[in-house]
């Protein structure tokens, strides 16, 4: 070979280069390039550099180094292309379309919570505002001063969870009724929503721990005609305008006249159109306001307390009450919007 002919050899693989080594479109066509054009045992550089040996001496250093410089600038271009391929590679793997979509998961409100929003919102509309009381109580809050006699069997043993110094676990939500009217003068209107604690079995229909929901008026000139317009109106605004109800004479402690209040519903569980018992209610007994410093000659009011589980579990008929205290994702997120 004359060094003509090695100089246009040279430049003929340097001319190519760049075209041939753009079109590759993947890094193993860029490989399999890669060795056409600089690979150790074959390839076009590899020619040129064992034609150096049958050049004459004189022009061999001038040749070497044009085949160096020929190889330097193909290797410079093979490893930006192969740079691009790879970010390419990466980029199509994070964004490819037919990989599946990763499982997204939305919360829900537990069904007794859904109860006790609704029940708040339409006691909102009548002018109640939320308040909250203490879960661990006093005997006086709990019981006393809520007219219980010093023997009611509640405050035994196997009703009540009392606590180390004293306190005890709230059996109802009813000492919110006290610490209100303890702390902010008639008219009051509140509703109470929170769990309560009784020495009870954990079975389908008893847990130790449930909710309730406290409702509490007091004002001048409050008469049973109101605590039964209200809770008329409510149960038709939970349950249906054209569903009737009943109140049943009852007893609590804390309230005199008492009573039940039944809603006549179909819930779907196949014994079809019965009355259903939704809360228990009654005005204010005078000497509850008494204790907590309300003038019972002028101010009168009426209360209730109602199982936002209870309701939860004839509402979406949930046979078992447990179910409603495991976290169960598939019990669960049923209720998911
Ligand atoms: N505190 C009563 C209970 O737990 C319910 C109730 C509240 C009844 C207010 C009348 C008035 O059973």
């Amino acid at each position: 070979m004359t060094l003509e002919e090695f100089h246009s050899t040279c430049s003929a693989l340097a001319a190519d280069a760049p075209a041939l080594i753009a079109a590759v479109a993947d890094l193993g066509a860029w490989g399999d390039l890669r060795n056409a054009l600089v690979g150790r045992t074959s390839g076009r550089l590899t020619d040129i550099m064992s034609a150096l040996g049958s050049l004459p001496k004189e022009d061999r250093r001038a040749a070497g180094q044009l085949a160096n410089a020929t190889k330097v600038a193909i290797e410079e271009l093979l490893e930006k292309r192969r740079a691009e391929l790879a970010g390419a590679a990466k980029t199509i793997s994070l964004s490819d379309p037919t990989m599946p979509a990763r499982e997204s998961w939305r919360g829900s409100v537990h069904p007794v919570s859904l109860v006790i929003d609704e029940i708040s919102g339409i006691f909102r509309e009548l002018g109640f505002s939320i308040a909250l009381g203490p879960e661990a109580e006093t005997e006086w809050y709990n019981f006393q001063a809520l007219n219980f006699p010093a023997d009611h069997p509640a405050m035994e043993l196997h009703d009540t969870l009392y606590l180390e110094g004293g306190g005890l676990l709230r059996t109802h939500t009813s000492p919110v009724q006290i610490r209100t009217l303890q702390k902010y003068p008639p008219p009051v209107r509140i509703l109470a929503p929170g769990n309560v604690y009784r020495r009870d079995f954990f079975d389908a229909t008893h847990s130790p721990m449930f909710a309730q929901i406290e409702g509490l008026a007091v004002d001048e000139g409050i008469s049973f005609a109101d605590l039964k317009a209200t809770l008329t109106h409510f149960a038709k605004r939970f349950y249906g305008a054209s569903k009737r109800t009943r109140f049943r004479p009852s007893f609590f402690p804390f309230t005199e006249p008492s009573a039940e209040v039944d809603v006549e519903v179909d819930l779907g569980d196949g014994r079809g159109l019965r009355w259903v018992e939704i809360m228990g209610c009654g005005l204010v007994h005078p000497s509850v306001l008494e204790s907590a410093g309300v003038d019972s000659e002028k101010y009168t009011g009426w209360a209730f307390g109602m199982g936002p589980g209870r309701i939860a579990q004839s509402r979406y008929g949930i046979p078992d009450c447990r179910v409603m205290f495991d976290s169960d994702m598939r019990f669960l997120q049923q209720f998911a919007k």
